[in-house]
């Protein structure tokens, strides 16, 4: 998968993008990323991408121009067809489902945004699919965008080392039951007793069934205690019968 991430702080991305998970997949050819400075294609004496809002207000906007020339430039580097991506708190809210889908592209193109936002009429231009990590404000897309690059990557085949983990997270479709997501369950290694707290037994038996089931019965428990609005969707097995 190629990435290309168009940003006004290029700085913020190589620390982790050559880290963890997404720098192991990137030395494995399973990722590459490019970063590339908006800034670039500014067409101004003074390199100047933001100006004042009409109507007045606080803060700057990213003027349509440069972010235009920026994403029409970069996708011309590469023949693939780009999904582009604007990360916005007015994006739709993203959820592991939405990821996964992602996942399946042969290239994302992520722009972030800083100060007020984007003029409105160079999304209108480039219709970028707009996404939100959550209901706060960031100072801009940069975090939003490595996020997404982080859950993405992750899921891509050979990225982990062991193929069964990306399957048995939170939230991720394998761990789906009848359309419903479930929270996953505790997990343990040594020593089996520490400061007096004992690992649960069934987990020590070597009966697969039963620790199967064990398993299956945190996961319904702690998405009951701890996310009642997805136990409560009606596609829940967790909810109440009719
Ligand atoms: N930019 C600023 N805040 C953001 C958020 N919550 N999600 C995505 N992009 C953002």
């Amino acid at each position: 998968m190629r990435i290309d991430l168009l940003t006004l702080f290029p700085e913020m991305f190589p620390p982790v993008l050559a880290s963890s998970i997404v720098g192991r997949a990137a030395d494995a050819g399973i990722a590459d990323y490019h970063v590339h400075d908006i800034r670039q294609y500014a067409q101004n004496k003074h390199a100047k991408v933001d100006d004042r809002p009409f109507g007045g207000g606080p803060g700057m906007v990213l003027m349509c121009q440069p972010v235009y020339d920026a994403v029409l430039s970069v996708e011309a580097l590469d023949a693939r067809p780009a999904t582009r991506i604007v990360l916005t708190p007015q994006g739709e809210p993203l959820r592991q489902k939405r990821v996964e889908w992602l996942a399946t592209q042969e290239r994302l193109l992520f722009i972030a945004g800083h100060y007020e936002g984007f003029d409105e009429r160079v999304l209108e231009e480039l219709n970028p699919l707009e996404l939100s990590i959550g209901d706060y404000v960031l100072s801009g897309g940069e975090l939003a965008a490595l996020v997404i690059v982080d859950a993405v990557v992750r899921l891509l085949p050979g990225a982990l080392g062991h193929e069964q983990s990306a399957a048995e997270d939170s939230f991720s479709t394998a761990t789906t039951k009848g359309g419903q997501t479930l929270l996953d369950c505790p997990h343990y290694t040594r020593p089996r007793e520490w400061r007096g707290r004992e690992v649960p037994e069934v987990l020590l038996s070597g009966d697969h069934a039963a620790i199967a089931a064990w398993r299956d019965e945190e996961r319904r428990k702690r998405t009951r205690e701890r996310r009642p609005d997805l136990a409560s969707h009606p596609a829940s097995p967790l909810a109440p019968p009719d």
